[in-house]
C-alpha cells in the first residue's frame, strides 16, 4: 500500500485527534455549548404503532462475570424473535432510562444521550416485520418502517452471509448533529466509542437470557441511514444480529 493511500485511510483519525494547537478551540467551544444551556429532548415518534415492552424485575442472581465469561459470537441462529419478556429486559438492560436527565447504563459524552437504538424483525412474531426504533423514556417499540425484506436486508449488510438464521437485526445510530455542536470533528470518536459500550450491553444482557448478539463490521451506512429515514445529522454506527444459538451451535 502507498503512503498516500493510508495516509487517506487515516484521515479519520487524523482530523480528530486533539493535541496541544487544537485543545483550546475545542475547549472554548465546550464552554460556549454549555453556556447556552439547550435542553435536548429523547427520540420519540409519536403517532405510529407502538409496542409496549415487558418492565422485568433485575435478577440478583445472575452473575456478571459470569456472563462475560460466556458470551460468544454464534454464527447459527434460530430465525425465532425474542420473546417481549425477552426483548424488555435486554432493551431496558442495555439501553433504558434509569436516571434523571435520560441518562442509562451507557456512558454519554458530555452526557447528552446521543445515541439511537433501532431494530429490524424479518419474520412476524412477537413483531409485525419492520423497522422499530427503542424508546427509551417510554420503554416501547415504535415502528417507524413496515415490512423488512430479508434479501433487501442482505443486500446492505454483506456480513449477513457469516452466519445462519437470526431473529432481527440490532441498529445503533448517533445522532452526529447533537454532538457535533458541542465536541465538533471528535463528535464521531464519541460516538463510536458509546456505540461499543451499547454493544457490549446487548451482548452481555443477551447472552444472560440464552440468546446471542452477534456484532458485525459490514454494512453499508447511508443505504440504512435512507431505510430507517433517519435525519440528515445522523450517523450508522454499527450492526448486530440478535438469535437464539441452535442448540448444537459453536462459537466460531
Ligand atoms: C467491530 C466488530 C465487527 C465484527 N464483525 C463481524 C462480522 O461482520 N461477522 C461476524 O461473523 N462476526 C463479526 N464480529 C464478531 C467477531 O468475529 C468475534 O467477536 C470474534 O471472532 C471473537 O469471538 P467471540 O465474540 O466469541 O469472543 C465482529 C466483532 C467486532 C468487535
Amino acid at each position: 500500500m502507498s503512503g498516500r493511500v493510508a495516509a487517506a485511510d487515516r484521515l479519520f483519525f487524523h482530523c480528530t485527534e486533539l493535541d496541544r494547537t487544537n485543545y483550546p478551540e475545542f475547549r472554548d467551544r465546550i464552554v460556549r455549548v454549555e453556556s447556552e444551556g439547550v435542553v435536548h429532548e429523547a427520540r420519540s415518534y409519536p403517532g405510529v404503532p407502538r409496542l409496549a415492552l415487558d418492565r422485568v424485575r433485575p435478577r440478583p442472581w445472575v452473575s456478571l462475570e459470569g456472563t462475560m465469561r460466556r458470551r460468544r459470537s454464534c454464527r447459527v441462529l434460530s430465525t425465532a424473535q425474542p420473546s417481549l419478556r425477552v426483548l424488555g429486559r435486554i432493551l431496558h438492560g442495555a439501553h433504558g432510562v434509569n436516571a434523571e436527565l435520560d441518562r442509562g447504563p451507557v456512558p454519554s459524552g458530555g452526557g447528552l444521550q446521543a445515541l439511537e437504538l433501532y431494530a429490524i424483525a424479518f419474520a412476524p412474531g412477537g413483531l409485525e416485520a419492520g423497522v422499530y426504533h427503542y424508546d427509551r423514556r417510554g420503554h416501547h417499540l415504535s415502528r417507524i418502517v413496515e415490512g423488512a425484506e430479508h434479501a433487501a436486508w442482505l443486500a446492505r449488510v454483506p456480513s449477513m452471509v457469516q452466519f445462519e438464521g437470526g431473529g432481527l437485526l440490532w441498529v445503533l445510530v448517533g445522532d452526529g448533529a447533537r454532538v457535533e455542536r458541542k465536541y465538533g470533528p471528535r463528535a464521531f470518536r464519541f460516538l463510536l466509542l458509546e456505540a461499543g459500550h451499547l454493544m457490549q450491553n446487548l451482548c452481555l444482557l443477551s447472552s444472560s437470557v440464552g440468546w446471542c448478539t452477534l456484532p458485525l463490521g459490514g454494512f453499508f451506512e447511508k443505504e440504512i441511514a435512507r431505510e430507517l429515514r433517519l435525519p440528515a445529522g445522523d450517523v450508522v454506527l454499527y450492526l448486530a444480529v440478535l438469535g437464539r444459538p441452535a442448540p448444537s451451535a459453536g462459537a466460531i
